[in-house]
């Protein structure tokens, strides 16, 4: 593994370009190669098995690709494919739950936290079990989300729709007296502002966590102690969709707005 190799990013889909947006910050002179699954998206609703055999497909495209390290960007790809993936690979990858929980624990004054996510993601109890080994008095409430998932990906990020559709789902947290809400699935962040807005309107003061941010920087940490930090001055990012590469490249430039040199490629995995 080389310097200049690029940092692999996988999600299911365009969602992972919230995480790509916070690494650009973060590694402002690194190569990288994102790979969106839009073909076999929304991983939300698919099986556990299923979802751990496209991730580990998928990082294994982006291995052959010579990363030199990869993100599991999706929320919910990490909490069925992180494990398999750290087991059978040979370059270090990194999920995004983690880092979210022990953000949320140290930001948390009241120890209640939410989370809104994939209905997998839920299911998969990963976010309850790792944030109580950072604080096991955390009170960790979950709300499954697949509307929210599909207003974002159909443009929605903030206007009336995705507005409604945050709220009725807050509202499901009833009276569940949260300060901190993680945004768990990498589509989220993308509509912060109705959040914001939404939460406003509801009286509610709550710390926003993306896992995007904490991600980025834990990965930060395991480049440098493997001195493999890029110092090249014009980096370059080359998208991969397994699908619809307009429809993808169209919102690649709404969301990664800076100059850098971009590829655009639709491939095929079997
Ligand atoms: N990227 C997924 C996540 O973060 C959400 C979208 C999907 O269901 O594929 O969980």
């Amino acid at each position: 593994m080389k310097k200049k190799d690029p940092i692999g990013v996988f999600d299911s889909g365009v969602g992972g370009l919230s995480v790509l947006r916070e690494l650009l910050k973060v590694f402002p002179n690194e190569n990288f190669k994102y790979i969106g699954d839009t073909l076999r998206m929304p991983y939300g609703v698919r099986s556990p098995e299923d979802v751990k055999d496209s991730t580990f497909e998928c990082l294994k495209f982006l291995g052959k690709n010579d990363v030199k390290a990869a993100v599991i960007a999706c929320n919910t790809a990490t909490c069925y494919g992180l494990k398999n993936a750290k087991k059978n690979l040979d370059f270090p990858v990194i999920g995004v739950v983690e880092p979210a929980c022990r953000y949320a624990t140290l930001v948390t004054k009241n120890n209640k936290v939410a989370l809104i996510a994939t209905e997998g993601t839920v299911k998969s109890n990963v976010y309850d079990e790792t944030i109580k080994e950072f604080n096991k008095d955390i009170e960790l409430k979950s709300i499954g989300a697949p509307q929210l998932v599909l207003d974002v990906e159909n443009g929605n990020l903030n206007n009336e729709i995705v507005e409604r559709t945050i709220s009725n789902y807050l509202n499901g947290l009833e009276d569940f007296d949260y300060d901190t809400l993680i945004l768990g699935c990498t589509h989220f962040p993308l509509a912060r502002g109705a959040f914001k807005k939404v939460l406003k309107e509801m009286n509610k003061s709550v710390e926003l966590i993306d896992p995007a941010k904490r991600t980025a920087i834990d990965l930060k940490e395991i480049l440098d102690q493997k001195d493999l930090l890029n110092e090249e001055e014009r980096p370059r990012i080359d998208f991969y969709s397994t699908k619809d590469i307009d429809k993808f490249k169209s919102v690649v430039q709404t969301v990664i707005v800076n100059k850098i040199d971009k590829t655009f490629n639709e491939v095929k995995l079997k």
